[in-house]
């Protein structure tokens, strides 16, 4: 187990805090976050980086969690952050981050996404020529100069899921490393836009870092052209996808140090030669926050059919990931973690489909109604792609600092659910 989940009195606890009282008090499903297990990521990362490197830059990917006490956790540590709409966008000012350090990512930005970016004054990753010429119009509109990188498509193809894979040459994102000088010829030549950058993003939940290094030197041939043509470049942007060992046990995963080892030689090597000193950009999510959060949930009932299934009040509708892409995610019986694994059981959680299976085939202490089971790594991509499927509210969201313990999301209710609906006029 990471240092910040341990075992006392045979309950799993979350750095001062154990789960059985937190379940207790704030009602499971539950997210818990440990916000210092946040800033020793996020400190680890950087540091692994910047020992090699001055100017680097550490933009949180804000896809993996959208909350506010998240991004002020982040904020704080001097984080930039990866913005992917709108919505992430303003969040992530309204957590107090500035302007310069975030960048607008997405290869679908919408008019209005373009002025908002263009309004606010925030760096876009351009991933298309049309996008361009509309940016171009925008910031004209608003009497603007915006600065822009293009999303390189490096055409390297990653082990990790399928859906997942982000640079295969296949993929919709980016613009092909062949076409992208044409590309940087137009923004140079186009009034309201200055071409400062190059952004990559290969894939995530990547387990070996041999691809980054390939990613980085396709960036680095990419930045040789573009100071020929004349782009005074001021970052390099190699996104994110480190992994993380959701299997502890059999998980390979590189620590950040053999990340930045792998990434940074080639990275100086290749700016040495060509005589510049951009920063370098990441831009991880899943590496920084999944660790530091846990989703409890209770047993409503056991079945023994063909396997055991331990019915819990927690299922795809909290945490989508071993549905959509057969994710394994660690289950720990919380309220009976020093009891010994007795027992084949497959975690299945309340919504009305067969897929709905947290996790399968694991060996845990006799479960019975009312334990609680925690299912860990759960901070990245976990309530960020929680949906109301079967009309249910989102569960609560705890953050604990020490001792403390608080709410960063309240539990939604039935009335959030229906708010939004409405009665057409010729049903009233
Ligand atoms: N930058 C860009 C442009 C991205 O598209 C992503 C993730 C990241 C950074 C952060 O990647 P990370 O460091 O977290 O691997 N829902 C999936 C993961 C989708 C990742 C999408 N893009 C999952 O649950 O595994």
């Amino acid at each position: 187990l990471p240092p910040h989940l341990t075992v006392r009195g045979g309950h799993l606890h979350i750095g001062e805090h154990d789960t059985v009282d937190l379940a207790e008090r704030f009602g499971t499903p539950l997210y818990v976050t440990e916000e210092r297990r946040i800033r020793e990521n996020f400190r680890r990362l950087s540091a692994a980086l910047t020992a090699h490197y001055p100017k680097v830059r550490v933009l949180y990917a804000a896809k993996a969690n959208g909350n506010l006490a998240i991004f002020r956790t982040l904020a704080s540590m001097g984080a930039g952050v990866d913005v992917f709409s709108a919505g992430e966008l303003t969040l992530a000012l309204a957590a107090g981050m500035r302007p310069e350090s975030l960048l607008f990512n997405g290869s679908s930005k919408s008019p209005s996404d373009l002025a908002l970016a263009v309004e606010k004054g925030v760096r876009v990753s351009v991933d298309s020529l049309d996008e361009l010429r509309q940016l171009n119009a925008a910031a004209g509109e608003a009497g603007k100069t915006v600065d822009i990188a293009f999303r390189v498509n490096p055409a390297i193809d990653v082990p990790t899921h399928p859906k997942i894979a982000t640079g295969l040459a296949t993929s919709k994102f980016g613009i092909p490393a062949g076409e992208i000088l044409d590309a940087y010829r137009h923004a140079l030549a186009a009034e309201h836009i200055n071409p400062v950058g190059i952004h990559c993003h290969i894939g995530s939940q990547i387990l070996d870092v041999e691809p980054f290094a390939r990613e980085v030197e396709v960036l680095i041939g990419v930045a040789r052209d573009l100071i020929e043509i004349g782009v005074d470049l001021s970052f390099i942007d190699i996104g994110g996808g480190l992994g993380i060992p959701y299997r502890r046990e059999t998980d390979r995963a590189p620590a950040p140090e053999d990340y930045a080892g792998a990434v940074m030689p080639v990275f100086l090597k290749g700016i040495h030669e060509l005589g510049i000193e951009p920063e370098l950009w990441v831009e991880p999510g899943r590496w920084l926050v999944a660790d530091s959060t846990i989703l409890l949930s209770r047993v409503n009932s056991v079945k023994t059919a063909h396997t055991t299934f331990a019915n819990v009040d927690a299922g795809f509708n909290l945490l989508v990931r071993p549905t959509m892409y057969d994710s394994y995610h660690e289950v720990v019986a919380a309220n009976k973690a020093d009891a010994p694994a007795v027992r084949e059981y497959s975690i299945a959680g309340p919504i009305c489909e067969t897929g709905d299976i947290l996790a399968k085939d694991r060996m845990l202490p006799d479960l019975s109604a009312g334990d609680i089971i925690a299912v860990l790594d759960a901070g990245a991509y976990g309530f960020a792609m929680s949906s109301q499927y079967n009309s249910r509210p989102r569960c609560p969201e705890v953050i604990l600092s020490g001792e403390k313990a608080a709410l960063m999301r309240r539990a939604e209710t039935i009335d959030d659910l229906t708010a939004p609906m409405a009665v057409p006029p010729w049903q009233a």
